[in-house]
């Protein structure tokens, strides 16, 4: 049976922000600044796609590098605890980060991990999930494919330890993360995530496209479900934009207005200093930010900025 619909028709703009997202990866991966054997899988022609220009490869290089260190302490820190830990991806597009983690076998990575579950609007996942389901590399990422399935009329996936499901996430989590994530009403099935496993949540360029309101309401559910168990735990990363009140940002915003595209979560972010606030304000103990710009010198390897600097004549 299918699900009853929703009427989505007004969230095509926000859906294709996706093709963005995957189409600037595409790009830096064949100029050689990232490394990812999966993303073509998701792209239909990502070979005959022009190349974006420098500054875009460098930022979605950063962006991603920045984001693959934080995953990367967080399997670490469940290793080193003996732990496992849990992942849960939201507006996860056309990511392949459960691949490339899935595909490393060196290091603790993915024994580390219990579960990883993406999540976006139902056109996209049933989007992602055909394109799994056609790719006999990204099906053996799975695991056995005898335990792969599709269920929600081909909206969710499920596989052991990867789970993809639809949502739209500006929803009252309750009636939508809760039934998924927790199925608290129905004790015959188990539930996909366990609260007394560390939990890292990421919101990579996602919360920007919903209200404030709707984003807090997200993550005080995250911090909530953490508070279900003694031991429980939790870490979240969000990438977004923020003070857009300057030149560069109204031509961004003019730009995206074309596209009917808006982004009402970067209104009360007008300064680096503002972003942290909204982890204290959801009821995490601890926040911090980081501009791509400070990422890129300290957190990028010398090697890997000398390599840069001589195959694209990359300075500083
Ligand atoms: C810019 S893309 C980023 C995709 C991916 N996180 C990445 O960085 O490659 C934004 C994603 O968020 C999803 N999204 C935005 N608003 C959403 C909502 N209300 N519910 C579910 N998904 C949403 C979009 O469909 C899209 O896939």
């Amino acid at each position: 049976m299918f699900p009853p619909r929703r009427p989505t028709g007004g969230d095509a703009p926000i859906r294709s922000t996706d093709n963005d997202a995957a189409v600037a990866r595409v790009s830096a991966v064949k100029k050689g600044y990232c490394e990812d054997p999966f993303i073509n899988h998701f792209v239909p022609r990502a070979h005959f796609l022009p190349p974006r220009p420098p500054l875009i490869n460098i930022g979605t290089y950063v962006r991603s590098a920045g984001i693959d260190i934080l995953v990367n302490q967080w399997l670490s820190m469940a290793s080193q605890s003996s732990q496992r830990c849990q992942i849960v991806s939201l507006g996860a597009g056309s990511d392949t980060r459960f691949w490339r983690i899935a595909a490393h076998s060196a290091g603790p990575s993915k024994e580390h991990l219990e579960v990883y579950v993406e999540m976006d609007f139902p056109e996209i996942t049933t989007k992602k999930a055909m394109a799994i389901r056609k790719s006999k590399e990204l099906v053996q990422g799975l695991g056995d494919p005898a335990d792969v399935m599709l269920a929600q009329g081909g909206t969710a996936l499920h596989s052991p330890r990867y789970h993809l499901l639809p949502v739209d996430l500006r929803l009252d989590p309750s009636e939508t993360l809760e039934p998924a994530l927790c199925n608290s009403s129905n004790p015959d099935v188990s539930a996909i995530l366990n609260p007394s496993l560390p939990t890292l949540v990421l919101f990579e360029c996602v919360l920007v496209y919903m209200s404030s309101s709707s984003s807090l309401r997200l993550l005080e559910w995250f911090v909530n479900l953490s508070k279900r168990s003694e031991n429980g735990v939790l870490g979240c990363v969000i990438y977004e934009m923020f003070g857009l009140g300057d030149a560069f940002g109204r031509v961004m915003i003019e730009n995206l207005k074309e596209r009917n595209i808006s982004l009402p979560g970067a209104e009360l972010f007008p300064t680096i200093a503002s972003v942290p606030i909204r982890f204290l304000d959801a009821g995490f103990s601890a926040g911090r930010a980081l501009t791509l710009k400070e990422i890129r010198k300290n957190y990028i390897s010398a090697e890997e900025l000398e390599r840069q600097n001589i195959q694209f004549g990359i300075l500083g």
